[in-house]
């Protein structure tokens, strides 16, 4: 894990190792039933902070114990954009947040073509110390490379709209572990923290 991804987990790491047999499905059930008319249908996948689960109505539903990607799942339902997945519902349950996400259809990591833009633009990020919307925005205007590519206009529009979020400071923005395709092709960012 990176450092500034621990530093910000730090207070919640513990809790959720702790979770390892959490949480139990049919208690989370009853627990999301009056938020949600679905049921958890499995789980897609887990990582430091949250696992995420196919739900009986089609969205994926994210339980986490990072209050920064809760944050931004509040103000990405209330400030949509066309290059993220569509935020749905999120709340507080103890230590747990709860995010309703639509779900993408493929994942960018399935296409080693566009995994290798995305892989190309965080390494020059990286040798340049770049971790904001900003300056990822100032190399994909300044770097030739990456400026006249096809992807880079939703980049830059994804981007632009996280500038916004001017009182968190971001930190997993862009990866392509966190980009999928959606119904329609387009691609859509999600878990940002
Ligand atoms: N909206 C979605 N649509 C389709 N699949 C999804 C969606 N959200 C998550 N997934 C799948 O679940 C996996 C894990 O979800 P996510 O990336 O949100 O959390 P994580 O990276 O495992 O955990 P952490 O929150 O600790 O970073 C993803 O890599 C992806 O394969
Ligand atoms: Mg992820």
């Amino acid at each position: 894990m990176n450092w500034y991804k621990l530093a910000q987990t730090t207070d919640t790491l513990d809790y959720f190792a702790e979770l390892d047999i959490f949480p139990d499905i049919e208690k989370t059930n009853s627990l999301i039933q009056e938020k949600i008319n679905a049921r958890i249908l499995g789980e897609i996948g887990r990582g430091d902070n949250g696992i995420a689960y196919d739900m009986s109505n089609g969205d994926v539903l994210k339980i986490t114990t990072n209050s920064q990607e809760y944050k931004i799942a509040l103000y990405l339902m209330q400030n949509p954009n066309k290059y993220i997945a569509e935020y749905k519902q999120a709340w507080q349950e103890g230590d747990l947040y709860f995010i309703v996400i639509e779900k993408l259809k493929d994942m960018v990591v399935n296409h080693p073509m566009i995994v290798s833009y995305f892989e190309d633009l965080v390494k020059i990020a990286k040798q340049k110390s770049c971790f904001n919307p900003s300056c990822f925005l100032e190399i994909l205007e300044n770097n030739s490379y990456v400026n006249s590519h096809p992807y880079t206009p939703i980049v830059k529009n994804y981007l632009d709209h996280l500038t916004d979020i001017s009182s968190l400071k971001l930190f997993d923005i862009i990866n392509p572990a966190n980009i999928g395709i959606s119904k329609d092709d387009g691609l859509k960012f999600f878990d940002i923290n």
